[in-house]
């Protein structure tokens, strides 16, 4: 039967399509496979998802080409397609696990934190020796009933010099290297300006000390800079005599370098003060034998001081007759270098955390 015979040609050639779609197939499966086995990232093997099985895939397009197949063998290959299908879907599946395990362990391994680490230190500042000694100082001063003023560190050469009694062409003058600023400005050369201020206030009696800024042209040494610190400090009142202030620095000392402290008193001239002095205390590591640190002396030369010169109170309006007073001027630096053992003033302007964090 021709038309029989002619089924069969079409069978033989429908046989040989499906056989050819099923090896398509199978290059489908095992190029999928490969693909989603060296896929390392979700989004790689999300292509490959779409490329194989999205509406333009390859193997969709497999299955759309079914309607071609010969009726018979529909069921076969459609069942070849479905386990093709299931196990490209499978790999897919068991990939994507894998995949997202993988960068779930790879999250907590960077975002873990290890309590047993030490906690991060945050560096605080520290208190500079200055500072330190400043506050110490005030503590004493303040304890024996003293206020704490403060003075302009720009000046007027009046108050810096001339009221000081040191007037134009005095050798005082010429010794401290002043910054001028104009003829009549200046940066203060000394915390004394602040006794006249106070004075002419004209409110007595006065007990203050004065700390602050003071500058002079001076080299930059392990003694010298060109900006340090003073603390002044001044009583006026009816009756002061010599021996308050004897007594007050005396206590002074003893409170700054312990009670053992001696301390001496060598006549000086400061042009301000009559008479003046220059006050030593009894080496405070050696007790006065003579060491290293107080260059064999024994003693070590801590402020000038003296009895405000008559002549000073008269120009700030005070009647010498009816007041006297004494002052005094003490370095900071010099204080905070002794009673640190620091060697070297530059240490306390480079402000190097590991230096300041010892005191
Ligand atoms: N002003 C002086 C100086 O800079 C220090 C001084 C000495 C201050 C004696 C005083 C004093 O009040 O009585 O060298």
């Amino acid at each position: 039967m021709i038309w029989s015979a002619k089924k069969d040609a079409g069978r033989l050639i429908d046989s040989r399509r499906s056989e050819m779609i099923k090896e398509n197939l199978e290059f489908i499966k095992n190029k999928a496979l490969k693909q989603i086995e060296e896929a390392g990232q979700l989004d790689a093997l999300n292509e490959v998802r779409v490329n194989i099985l999205g509406k333009k895939g390859e193997l969709t397009a497999v299955l759309k080409g079914m309607k071609d197949i010969a009726a018979e063998d529909r069921p076969r290959i459609g069942a070849f397609v479905n386990e093709t299908r299931d196990a490209i879907e499978r790999s897919l599946e068991e990939a994507k696990r894998r995949l997202e395990a993988a960068a779930l362990n790879e999250r907590l391994k960077s975002e873990t934190i290890d309590v047993t680490l030490p906690a991060k230190k945050r560096e605080l500042g520290h208190r500079h020796p200055n500072t330190i000694a400043l506050e110490e100082l005030e503590r004493i001063f303040m304890g024996l009933g003293y206020e704490v003023v403060e003075g302009p560190e720009v000046e007027r050469d009046y108050y810096n010099f001339e009221a000081l009694n040191i007037p134009e062409g005095h050798p005082a003058k010429d010794e401290q290297d002043t910054f001028y600023i104009n003829g009549d400005i200046l940066l203060r050369t000394q915390t004394s300006g602040t006794q006249v201020h106070e004075m002419e206030k004209g409110r007595l009696p006065i007990k203050m000390i004065s700390p602050g800024r003071v500058f002079r042209s001076d080299e930059v040494d392990a003694t010298h800079s060109p900006s340090f610190h003073q603390i002044e400090g001044l009583v006026i009142d009816r009756g002061i005599s010599f021996s308050d202030l004897k007594g007050t620095l005396e206590v002074f000392a003893r409170e700054l370098f312990g009670a053992d402290t001696r301390v001496k008193f060598r006549p000086h001239h400061f042009p301000f003060t009559e008479p003046s002095a220059e006050m030593d205390v009894s080496c405070f590591k050696c007790g006065g034998k003579g060491c290293r640190f107080c260059k064999g002396e024994g003693w070590i030369e801590i402020l000038g001081c003296g009895m405000v010169h008559p002549h000073v109170l008269e120009m700030s309006g005070i009647d010498p007759k009816e007041y006297t007073g004494f002052a005094f001027g003490i370095g900071l630096e010099r204080i905070a270098l002794l009673k640190y053992e620091i060697d070297d003033m530059r240490l306390l302007y480079e402000n190097d955390i590991r230096f300041l964090k010892q005191f």
